[in-house]
């Protein structure tokens, strides 16, 4: 049977923590220039409806790094921009390649897409979830806490696909998660409640600075999703007071450190202060898709 990676609950908690080390063995092993072509004649196909640097580049890399090949698809100049229903899409591309990855705007796309595929799929960021920045997170907190259990982590902005897969996910790692975003914009209630009902600690708080509190880990990502361009003065407007700056990281513990999944917006969700600054992992979380990514194709290919 395939397996798809369409949440980040779609693994188990071992299986989260063999990908962990398997990252970090290929981090290693790509440091070292020790060649780590495990996924030799294979093929991704990578669909995107929407922009991408990370993503894109991050897969790419990978599967090349890995010794297979990966295509990049603009859902635009597939059929399926001239009305092609996904999941004829899905049947042909799986007689050709050996995974999918998506970028949707939809959910259901990614849905569809993986229902029909005889492929694994992969969900490069949907309007629920984000789950493969969630493994480049959760590696990152690993490499510069040693440890992920029992960390205080606050999520401070949206509450969207980006915090969904954090919620989600503490019920994989045993973080405990507090998350403050502004009324009108906070995560969806049945999320919190699908994390607590799975063992996650995760409480939804008023105020950023409640969120922070003790916090060792402080996550934020754009106000205006790709997607959310029509709304940026209000959004703009009701974000305000839940920028990550310097004076709310004093609520935080001392050695807090502050991820993004960026693209970021210096003087909006983040300061440029904090961002470019010493408490900032941001660098090394982008850097960490790629190692994650590598992880997660190879536990989805040679299963
Ligand atoms: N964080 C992330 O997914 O970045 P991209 O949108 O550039 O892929
Ligand atoms: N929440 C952002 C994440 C981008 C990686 C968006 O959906 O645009």
């Amino acid at each position: 049977m395939k397996k798809d990676f369409l949440s980040i609950l779609d693994i188990t908690k071992t299986e989260l923590d063999e990908i962990l080390i398997d990252a970090e063995r290929l981090k290693r092993q790509k440091k070292a220039g020790v060649p780590h072509e495990l996924l030799r004649g294979m093929s991704l196909a990578m669909i995107f409806e929407k922009s991408s640097t990370r993503t894109h580049i991050s897969f790419e890399v990978g599967m090349h790094e890995l010794g297979g090949h990966a295509l990049f698809l603009n859902a635009k100049d597939l059929q399926i921009g001239r009305g092609e229903e996904i999941r004829d899409t899905a049947r042909v591309a799986s007689r050709y390649v050996s995974a999918i990855m998506i970028r949707a705007y939809r959910h259901s796309t990614v849905v569809d897409l993986a229902e029909n595929a005889t492929v694994p799929v992969i969900n490069g960021l949907s309007d629920i979830e984000h789950p493969c920045q969630l493994l480049a997170d959760i590696l990152t907190i690993k490499e510069h806490f040693g440890k992920v259990r029992g960390l205080k982590v606050a999520w401070v902005g949206d509450g969207n696909n980006v915090c969904n897969s954090l919620v989600l996910s503490s019920a994989l790692t045993g973080m405990e998660i507090a998350v403050a975003g502004p009324k009108g914009y906070e995560i969806a209630p049945e999320l919190v409640e699908k994390a607590q009902a799975l063992g996650g600690r995760v409480t939804r708080v008023k105020t950023p600075q409640d969120a922070v509190k003790d916090a060792h880990v402080i996550v934020t990502d754009t106000w205006i999703s790709m997607g959310d361009e029509a709304e940026q003065e209000k959004r703009r407007a009701a974000f305000k007071g839940f920028t990550v700056n310097d004076a709310l990281l004093r609520h935080a513990s001392p050695d807090a450190r502050v991820l993004h999944c960026l693209p970021a917006h210096r003087g909006e969700e983040i300061t440029g202060d904090v961002l470019d600054g010493p408490k900032s992992l941001v660098w090394d979380e982008a850097e960490n898709r790629l190692h994650a990514q590598k992880a997660l194709l190879v536990k989805l290919l040679k299963r």
